[in-house]
């Protein structure tokens, strides 16, 4: 099997499987119990949230774990928005944000609030001016995702950060969730009041996650009711996920460079062999995160060419599943200009540390001898 749809999720690491199953296991009391056994689960999510402070580089205050990127968006956004809306309800994302974003900036829309989407060019690459110029009297939040799930794109997160570092009172936030573990970003140096990650993109366990929250920001909470993680997210604390979510954050933080490096090393590959082919364009930026690939065959249906390498146990994906309201366009494609055969035709390759060079050889074969097949089928 070739498993290339990694920006999809991951396969969780064994010592991820291993922590998660232990504290299932051996710590299941509630950490707001007051007997001991509660005792002991709090020390341990404690424990949990100052490794993962440590790992972030941030405060251990400041970590409150989720259940994904999902929640930590929408925690991100309509918290910020609901809490703060009587200082200005002029709100600022991009154009090629994840649904999670996006949706979220919709609903506060229809809720009254004014919503700023700034454009991209042909590769979804934010020019910080349109930011700049994009400000108010009135803005209290811009979100802007750190590398795009669908091409691959990295923002210029610093830039940004820098812009808005003079506006105390506009909080900025990024969807790390694809850029956790393959590009350098430190939250604190970029000015990020809040970062979103999630647990399956690294390896980790779905279900799992946090958002950073910087300690002068408050935020609106999506769940009433106790008082778990900073009364911003009420309910029982999930300890196994958390505490292998922290297992994972671990594990992608040792030897990144390495890692980054393999990675760029299996794009390079396909990149300079899909540049061979007539029958593919390529859509990703040269300069891009080092694990998304993302090209057309025009002419091809994505979904027909993606059945076909599954009978060949290759799997890669399309357009992220829910980008787009209609079933054939990607929005994220469409926004950088990309005409319509090309939105159309999009498919994505993304790349773990799992992955080898072999791999993309026998997928660059496979890929070929399916494209032929379809030529042949179609005249
Ligand atoms: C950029 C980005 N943000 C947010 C999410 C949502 O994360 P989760 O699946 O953990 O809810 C995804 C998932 O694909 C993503 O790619």
């Amino acid at each position: 099997m070739i498993y290339f749809d990694n920006s999809a999720t991951t396969h969780p690491h064994q010592d991820v499987l291993s922590s998660f199953q232990k504290v299932a296991d051996q710590f299941y009391a509630n950490p707001s119990s007051v007997h001991s056994l509660g005792g002991e689960a709090d020390r341990l999510l404690d424990r949990s949230r100052k490794q993962a402070a440590q790992l972030l580089n941030v405060e251990p205050q400041e970590v409150i774990f989720t259940s994904g990127g999902t929640e930590g968006n929408n925690m991100a956004v309509k918290g910020v928005a609901l809490q703060h809306q009587s200082r200005g309800k002029h709100i600022i994302t991009s154009a090629i944000e994840h649904p999670s974003v996006m949706e979220a900036f919709r609903a506060l829309e229809s809720l009254g609030f004014e919503v700023t989407y700034i454009n991209v060019d042909r590769y979804g690459k934010i020019n910080p001016d349109d930011i700049q110029k994009a400000l108010r009297n009135d803005t209290i939040l811009v979100s802007v995702m750190s590398v795009n799930n669908e091409l691959g794109t990295i923002q210029p997160i610093k830039e940004i950060g820098n812009i808005l570092r003079a506006y105390p009172k506009i909080f900025f936030h990024v969807d790390h969730v694809q850029g956790l573990g393959k590009i350098d970003l430190s939250i604190k140096d970029s000015y990020v009041d809040l970062c979103t990650i999630s647990g399956h993109k690294i390896h980790g366990l779905k279900g799992t996650g946090a958002l950073v929250v910087q300690r002068h920001v408050s935020l609106f909470p999506l769940l009433h009711g106790g008082s778990q993680e900073a009364e911003v997210r009420a309910g029982t604390e999930n300890l196994p996920g958390n505490v292998a979510f922290v297992k994972a954050l671990r594990l992608v933080s040792e030897n990144t460079k390495e890692k980054v490096q393999a990675l760029s090393g299996l794009r390079e590959t396909l990149w300079q062999e899909l540049n061979n082919r007539d029958y593919a364009i390529i859509n990703s930026p040269e300069e891009g995160a080092p694990h998304i690939l993302n090209f057309s065959i025009p002419g091809y249906k994505p979904e027909v060419i993606i059945h076909a390498l599954g009978h060949e146990n290759i799997f890669i994906s399309t357009k992220s599943a829910c980008s787009s309201k209609h079933p054939d366009v990607s929005s994220v494609l469409k926004a950088c200009n990309i005409d319509y055969e090309r939105t159309t035709s999009a498919l994505r390759v993304s790349f773990s540390v799992h992955n080898t060079v072999e791999e993309v050889r026998t997928f660059l074969k496979i890929l070929d001898k399916t494209v032929e097949n379809l030529k042949a089928t179609m005249g």
